[in-house]
């Protein structure tokens, strides 16, 4: 006995995708980007199902490496932000993280602390104004490393703003920028692309890539799903109707009464809300299925319930009981975002660990 609601994560997919990734930009390393919660799909089963299969993971900050750690994973582990304290070091070198870098602090602490770390990633800004530093500062942090003896390979990195429209020449621009530094610094590996870069952008040979959203099937590109890019979605997000009852015309439904019934249809309830992850903002008519037929939400998303209909010209009559997919499948996850006036990044990372998540692989057990 318990609520209907389970996310089902289909480990295989994450490693397919992963896999793909590592296909579209042959001469790369990969790492797995699981960070957030493994943008919400459980950063510790899915870096248990894909650790000695992938070339390094990377988190956002210590404390998410240290969850991976603790829970066995052995595969280096890389600090996409970099440390907040000096006494990180010592931890990074204790557990064998790599970091990010991008300021004098950081590279004071690291100075000050003596620990040796595998890789630390020089973090360039090449336009994006968000963390990072110029070409010449960049020179600077790269010269200090290497005569510090501290790091066994010190290595350049940036981050795209606009690789997701490709009508923006910015990834361009930032291109150029990145490998006018390169030069000026010399024999240095390179890490760049992001999800979007990997699929579409031509990004430097070899190096680290560091694909996160295209791991759980999700699109980066605005009108595009993880299906249609060949990438498998990974989250299935799926209840039961709970409530069935008859509208009148003209009935109004939940809170606000933001749906209106033109005529009389059948409306059902269904146990998921923005307790669980699925967004309050989403609008009438995001799709859902039916037990296996289309439908869509009407009326506003509560907490724990929300309620839907199906089209006019259906026949099918709504039941107690029946499955209904929220997203997943034939439901993209993406096309729910618009609905909610956000993006596939966001809808999966705030779900929240009320859902049942069932992780299932064909090849291994998690
Ligand atoms: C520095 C950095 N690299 C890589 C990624 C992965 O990006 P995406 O999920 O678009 O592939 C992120 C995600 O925000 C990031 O911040």
């Amino acid at each position: 006995m318990a609520r209907p609601l389970v996310a089902s994560i289909d480990l295989d997919a994450i490693l397919y995708n992963y896999q793909f990734a590592k296909k579209l930009q042959p001469s790369c390393k990969a790492f797995a980007v699981v960070k957030s919660n493994a943008y919400g799909h459980g950063a510790v089963p899915v870096a248990q199902h894909l650790d000695k299969e992938v070339d390094a993971f990377a988190v956002a900050a210590i404390e998410e490496a240290i969850e991976l750690r603790e829970a066995g994973i052995e595969s280096p582990i890389m600090l996409l932000e970099g440390v907040f304290e000096p006494s990180e070091w010592q931890l990074c070198e204790q557990h064998g993280f790599w970091s990010a870098l991008e300021n004098d602090q950081q590279l004071a602490g690291l100075l000050e602390s003596q620990s040796k770390i595998g890789k630390v990633f020089v973090k360039l800004d090449s336009g994006m104004h968000r963390l990072g530093v110029d070409k010449a500062e960049a020179n600077d942090l790269v010269v200090q490393l290497r005569q510090s003896s501290l790091v066994e390979e010190v290595l350049l990195m940036t981050h795209f703003s606009c690789a997701d429209d490709l009508s923006d020449l910015t990834t361009m621009e930032q291109l150029a920028y990145f490998e006018s530094a390169r030069r000026d610094i010399g024999d240095i590996e390179a890490s760049v692309a992001n999800s979007a870069a990997i699929m579409k952008w031509s990004v430097p040979d070899g190096g680290w890539i560091r694909p996160g959203i295209m791991l759980y099937g999700i699109s980066p590109f605005a009108g595009v799903a993880g299906v249609q890019l060949g990438l498998k979605p990974a989250m299935t997000l799926t209840s039961k109707i709970i409530s069935v009852r008859h509208l009148q015309k003209g009935d109004q439904v939940g809170y606000g009464r933001t749906y209106q019934a033109q005529q009389a249809h059948q409306l059902a309830t269904v146990a998921v809300g923005y307790g669980d992850g699925y967004p309050r903002v989403t609008e009438n008519g995001a799709p859902v299925r039916i037990a296996g037929e289309a439908g869509y939400l009407a009326g506003r998303v509560s907490m724990d319930m929300i309620t839907i209909r199906l089209p006019d010209d259906s026949d099918m009559v709504m039941a107690l009981g029946q499955e209904v997919v929220l997203w997943g499948g034939e439901v993209p996850v993406e096309e729910v975002a618009d609905y909610a006036g956000t993006i596939g990044y966001e809808v999966v990372t705030r779900m929240t660990s009320r859902p049942h998540y069932r992780y299932f692989s064909t090849t291994k057990t998690a």
